[in-house]
């Protein structure tokens, strides 16, 4: 092999080493906004195709009965919780409506919905009562235990009453998650209950922009 000859090739293998590289890291670039996640604290990454989410059939705040398709075309910020818990849930809510406010215009396009564990107390009136406070937008959601109990396997929350509990002041250990179901009905984003509103909003806002962008 002359010398020239063999320059050409280290330097065509340098070429193709870099572009080898530039590529890895342009689709794990992509990769990365697809799933949606880039890097906001309090989100868990999770693929459309994970199945959280699926079904259900409630009775809303007004004493309507609405399924999981008349959210279709909308995006769903749903939570499971119930209105006695002292903290936990009501700081949550807390963190969705200040979100959604910070998401301004995007707001429109997400449903924030709060579906109860403990439909024994928490009837269409109380959640009315309840979610008064924290935006007009807001849907309340309870139903029948076998309703309830199949909305909470839809989206695999667990909840049960606590024991050693006053029976008339009981508490419920449940699931504390916030999934923002796509307009689509699949899943699109999964937070922790402890994010912030900014970076809740920001996640809500990125999963929305790429789906105005997907068409
Ligand atoms: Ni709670």
């Amino acid at each position: 092999m002359s010398r020239r000859s063999f320059i050409l090739l280290v330097v065509s293998a340098v070429v193709l080493a870099v572009g080898v590289v530039t590529t890895k890291i342009v689709l794990n670039l992509r990769q990365m906004t697809a799933s949606g996640s880039g890097s906001i604290p309090g989100q868990i990454r999770v693929s459309p195709d994970t199945p959280i989410g699926g079904p259900f059939a409630l009775t809303d705040q007004n004493g309507r009965r609405v399924t999981d398709v008349d959210f279709r075309g909308r995006f769903m910020l749903v939570y499971f919780g119930y209105t006695f818990c002292p903290d936990v849930c009501p700081t949550e809510l807390n963190t969705m409506a200040l979100a959604l406010k910070e998401l301004g215009a995007d707001a429109v396009r997400v449903v924030p919905v709060f579906i109860t564990v403990d439909p024994a107390r928490d009837t269409p009136d109380t959640l009315k009562a309840y979610l008064a406070s924290f935006g007009p937008e807001f849907i309340g959601l309870t139903g029948s235990d076998e309703e309830i109990a199949a909305a909470a396997k839809a989206y695999r929350v667990y909840y049960k009453k606590a024991e050693g509990t006053d029976p008339a002041n009981y508490s419920m250990d449940h699931t504390s998650l916030l999934y923002l179901m796509g307009s689509d009905g699949k899943i699109a984003a999964l937070f922790r209950t402890e994010i912030t509103a900014d970076d809740l909003a920001a996640g809500i806002r990125a999963a929305v922009t790429m789906s105005r962008t997907a068409g």
